[in-house]
């Protein structure tokens, strides 16, 4: 929001999500809104469960731009976008949605690019391959979406296998690039000899748990090994600290959480913003909090 205030003619957007009161979204695209001097504002919209429907279409009804949707929506964002994006129908579910001005709900799902964006940013070739992509949730999903959409040999492991094995075989049906390749969760680090990038999507690592642990133990990475991580807080998580005492490149979860937020800000409020250092000091500054 600028500093005349709301107004009228301010454009709005926010999050819907349950809980939604720790994100760090409304910080990051307020702060996008106040350096473009946009009349604008987002704001968190918590909506809880079963709810979502009726929360979008009051929304719509009010005259909202689009929101964010996260957990536990994301499912049911999918199944309520007329239109959806190719990476939406990859990764099966919705986190950006545009009320668009014929009355259809427009849903994307950007949070695949917004980690390949994030590690371009970081001065890496995302199409640079194979990857270990650790664990088989939404996120690995979006990222290895992705990463087979960039012509990446992608391998799956995660604790359980089964769903690994889900994951690959989805993305085997639906993707055009290469067919996942489905990894022992045991085998993970003999595996990292093969591999360019290294990809956690687990939530091991974050702060909260009652240890600080690492999913993967990196004695056995290449010099050239990229390692990736999907938790944010804490930024160095134990997996890039060790990463980083080893001298191995390193791309921190706080570069996907920004790089994601672009799309949805761009389609709202016409600017493609840009991200740097100062915003991942502003975002980044504090503990805990999600999308
Ligand atoms: P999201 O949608 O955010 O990716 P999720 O669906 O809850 O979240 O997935 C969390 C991932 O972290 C899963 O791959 C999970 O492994 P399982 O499928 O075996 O549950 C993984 N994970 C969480 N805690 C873990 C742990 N202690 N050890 C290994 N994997 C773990």
């Amino acid at each position: 929001m600028t500093s005349r205030g709301l107004r009228g003619t301010t454009r709005l957007a926010g999050l819907v999500g349950w809980p939604v009161a720790h994100s760090r979204s409304p910080r990051l695209h307020n702060e996008w809104l106040r350096r473009y001097g946009i009349d604008g504002a987002y704001v968190p919209l918590p909506v809880p469960p079963g709810r979502l429907e009726v929360a979008l279409r009051g929304l719509q009804a009010s005259g909202f731009a689009g929101v964010n949707v996260t957990i536990p929506h994301k499912l049911e964002a999918f199944r309520l976008s007329d239109v959806l994006s190719d990476a939406a129908r990859r990764c099966g579910s919705v986190n950006t949605l545009r009320f668009a001005p014929d009355g259809s709900i427009v849903g994307d799902s950007s949070d695949g690019q917004g980690f390949v964006d994030s590690v371009r940013a970081a001065g890496v070739d995302p199409s640079r391959g194979p990857a270990l992509v650790l664990g088989a949730g939404g996120a690995a999903r979006a990222i290895a979406a992705a990463l087979q959409a960039a012509r990446v040999q992608v391998h799956l492991a995660n604790r359980t296998r089964a769903r690994a094995e889900e994951l690959a075989e989805l993305l085997a049906e639906g993707g055009d690039g290469p067919s996942p390749r489905v990894l022992d969760w045991g085998d993970r680090e003999a595996a990292l000899g093969d591999q360019a990038l290294l990809v956690n999507t687990t939530s091991i690592g974050m702060t909260g748990a009652s240890e600080a642990r690492s999913p993967c133990r990196l004695d056995q990475a290449p010099t050239g090994l990229v390692v990736c991580d999907i938790v944010y807080a804490p930024r160095v998580t134990p997996l890039l600290a060790e990463a980083g005492a080893r001298g191995l490149r390193t791309v921190e979860g706080l570069g996907m959480l920004l790089h994601q937020a672009r799309a949805g800000f761009a389609d709202w409020f016409g600017v493609d913003p840009a991200v740097d250092a100062a915003l991942f000091d502003l975002v980044g500054n504090d503990e805990g909090g999600t999308g």
